[in-house]
């Protein structure tokens, strides 16, 4: 057996998902050097080097890569053995880890707000990030559950739909399009248009339907947040297509607006998703569970440019 410590496990894991030996000491609130005389005892018990420090890049060697899966495996255990001792004493404590993609953001937060009045014993991670880091997290196992819009087909996941996301075309409001009904869709030909960023699922969706219709917008510039995209429209940058669920907060004197361009809205709906083999711990199921029941009782703030959210 090799003499390790579930501390140093944890300093070294901790070191490994961040890269950073500081990052490390601040994430686990002690001194550098205890992180570092950690690690070392830790790597003189297993006889291998853990890292490899290139200029100021830290890299895990064979060994350490090896250690951080051993270690995410017995901290995915321990928090699930957690839960269950929680659960027996009959009480919901311990820790939910969510990752949503970035259009999911403009309601989860405000669902997790009751679901936390509900178990006040539940503390919630939320990372709010685009597609394809988010196959990237489900890969690494990162997460509990996810929201996505377009579960991946190329992994073995189990999905559940619960909430339609439709995306639509927005433009500034005196746009001169915005007065017209049924705008032919070779007119986004001509339009400057405001892309979301390489890896988004946006992004996908709108490459699929203007290829189906053989048309390229012009690109005019690429961004990888939808606050920022909206912004960017109301500076007159050009216009966008985004999730009717980005503009939830624009009032009667919001600047923004719907065009109504035929093949819009292009339909799509969120799912709950987690890898198939997982096995749940019981907080992920309460939330999941919760999820599924609360989120089409969810009223959304109404705002003078949208239609039916949730159609
Ligand atoms: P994205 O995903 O942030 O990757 O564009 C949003 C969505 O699919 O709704």
């Amino acid at each position: 057996m090799i003499p390790a410590t579930l501390h140093q496990l944890k300093v070294f894991e901790t070191v490994a998902r961040l890269g950073s030996f500081t990052r490390a000491a601040e994430e686990l609130l002690i001194t550098q050097p205890t992180v570092s005389s950690q690690v070392k005892q830790l790597t003189k018990a297993i006889g291998l080097p853990l890292f490899e420090q290139i200029g100021k890049s830290l890299y895990l060697t064979d060994a350490g890569q090896e250690l951080q899966i051993t270690c995410q495996e017995i901290f995915e255990k321990l928090n699930n053995f957690e839960i269950k001792i929680a659960d027996l004493k009959g009480t919901k404590q311990g820790q939910l880890n969510l990752a949503v993609i970035t259009t999911a953001k403009y309601f989860v937060p405000r669902l997790l707000g009751s679901f936390c009045q509900n178990y006040p014993g539940i503390d919630v991670a939320l990372k709010v990030t685009n597609h394809q880091e988010i196959q990237e997290r489900m890969q690494m196992n990162k997460d509990d559950l996810y929201v996505v819009s377009n579960p991946h087909q190329d992994m073995d996941l189990t999905s559940k739909p619960f909430l339609n996301n439709p995306l639509v075309v927005v433009a500034k409001k005196d746009h001169p399009l915005a007065s017209k009904r049924n705008i032919d869709i070779k007119e986004l030909n001509d339009q400057p248009f405001i892309m979301r960023e390489q890896g988004s699922g946006t992004r996908d969706a709108i490459a699929n339907l203007l290829a189906q219709h053989n048309i390229s917008v012009k690109v005019k510039l690429e961004l990888g947040s939808n606050e920022a995209i909206k912004q960017a429209i109301s500076g007159g940058l050009g216009i966008s297509v985004l999730s009717e669920h980005c503009l939830i907060s624009e009032g009667i004197s919001g600047e923004l607006t719907i065009l109504d361009f035929q093949h819009f809205p292009i339909k799509r709906r969120w799912f709950v998703s987690h890898l198939a083999g997982k096995k749940l711990s019981v907080i992920a199921e309460t939330f999941l569970n919760y999820l599924l029941e609360e989120s089409p009782k969810m009223t959304f703030p109404q705002s003078s440019i949208l239609g039916q959210l949730a159609r």
